[in-house]
């Protein structure tokens, strides 16, 4: 990821090693928090899955340098930042962008760093848009980089948005990351400043706390990315890179997405949630939970193979097309004709989810029972 520390070489054949060690984590059924949220069951609410409208939209305010808008995007999902930059990365950016292309989905790449200081790293996040040229695409950059680096990031993709990710934790299992993090909020502030697009921060797997998210919207960033705990780990991932493994006691640090869902301050930015998502089931209950969209990367990464060897996409566009068909039905079961009317399902907790969300005030009687509020 962003890490500028290292050599531009040390950094390609970090983004490699980020690919294979993400993949080595799939596969097990690992419980996550997404098994900690049950909906209650209404066996007389469902509505026809035919008048379900899977669109979103996505509100963000005004910056400097744009006016405030809603993106719509047919469908509550997104692939989300990963890769780009080495020749494998290229591929697997290449095969990602196709699938995005043929299924609608809006797409973000993987930090563009390495594509700013060295021009031929650069094809392998432009091959997004040359795949792609008229879908949703978010450049990704890290906190931290130059506010000069925000256009250029964008103008490398035709970013529709930028995204920039805060990751302290990785940082500090990565063997050559950064120790220094009190500028970060000041950095997140100039990258939005000089981005031409809207602005979406994110975390990388760690969650993104309510304290964090009022912050952000204090600064003016309008729309924010709560990436939690629970998929792709990248404490694990950096730990592995260390001799001697010394970041493990870290293990299970942070926030799931559906924590920081259920704890995120009124008024907040406009949540996007991604971490541990596994099914169209867990979007559902992201998005019931008050995300406006639902990020993927590794359950899709997975999907596309390793070496984003050709036909990876068409497995992705089998997936997805699926996973719409799978959330359009789950809408249906719970009654939700939009994505706001899921906002009126009941919620039961339990679990480390329940045990967060009871210490931070959350109002678990009220989740329970939000099908017998008055609808406004
Ligand atoms: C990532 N992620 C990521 N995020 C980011 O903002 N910039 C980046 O460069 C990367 N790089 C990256 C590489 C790989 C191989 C993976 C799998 C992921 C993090 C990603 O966007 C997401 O926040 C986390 O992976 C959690 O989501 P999943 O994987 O559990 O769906």
């Amino acid at each position: 990821m962003h890490s500028d520390l290292g050599t531009g070489d040390a950094r390609a054949a970090r983004k490699d090693e980020h690919v294979d060690l993400a993949l080595s984590q799939r596969g097990g059924g690992a419980h996550n928090e997404f098994d900690d949220l049950d909906f209650v069951h209404q066996a007389l609410a469902g509505v026809d899955a035919e008048r379900v409208d899977l669109g979103v939209g996505i509100a963000f305010g005004a910056g400097p340098q744009h006016a405030a808008g809603e993106w719509h995007w047919e469908t509550p999902f997104y692939v989300n930042g990963m890769t780009g930059g080495t020749a494998r990365t290229t591929r697997i950016n290449r095969e990602l962008a196709i699938a995005a292309r043929e299924t609608g989905l809006p797409m973000a790449c993987g930090s563009v760093s390495v594509a700013l200081d060295d021009a031929d790293a650069a094809r392998g996040f432009a091959v997004i848009r040359e795949e792609n040229p008229d879908g949703f695409v978010m450049a990704n950059l890290g906190v931290g980089r130059p506010a000069s680096d925000a256009p250029r990031a964008v103008e490398l993709l035709g970013a529709n948005a930028l995204q920039v990710h805060v990751n302290a934790v990785q940082e500090t299992a990565m063997p050559e990351g950064s120790r220094d993090f009190s500028a970060w909020i000041t950095s997140v502030e100039q990258l939005a400043a000089a981005s031409p697009v809207p602005v979406i921060v994110k975390e990388v797997g760690f969650g993104l706390s309510r304290g964090a998210l009022r912050r952000l919207a204090d600064i003016g960033v309008t729309i924010a990315d709560v990436s939690g705990r629970g998929g792709t780990d990248f404490l694990q991932i950096e730990n592995a890179r260390r001799v001697a493994g010394e970041y493990a006691m870290l293990t299970g640090f942070g926030q799931s997405a559906l924590a920081c869902l259920l704890d995120a301050p009124h008024p907040a930015p406009t949540l996007l949630a991604s971490g541990g998502v596994r099914t169209p089931l867990d979007v559902v209950k992201a998005l019931a939970s008050g995300a406006q969209a639902v990020g993927v990367a590794g359950t899709f990464l997975a999907a596309i193979g390793s070496d984003g060897e050709a036909g990876g996409a068409e497995r992705l566009v089998a997936l997805v097309d699926d996973w719409k068909l799978r959330t359009r039905a789950i809408y249906a079961l719970l009654g939700a004709a939009t994505r706001d009317e899921l906002l009126a399902t009941d919620l039961i907790l339990r679990g480390r989810l329940r045990e967060f969300c009871a210490d931070r005030g959350v109002d678990l009687g009220a989740l329970a029972l939000r099908s017998e509020r008055p609808r406004a």
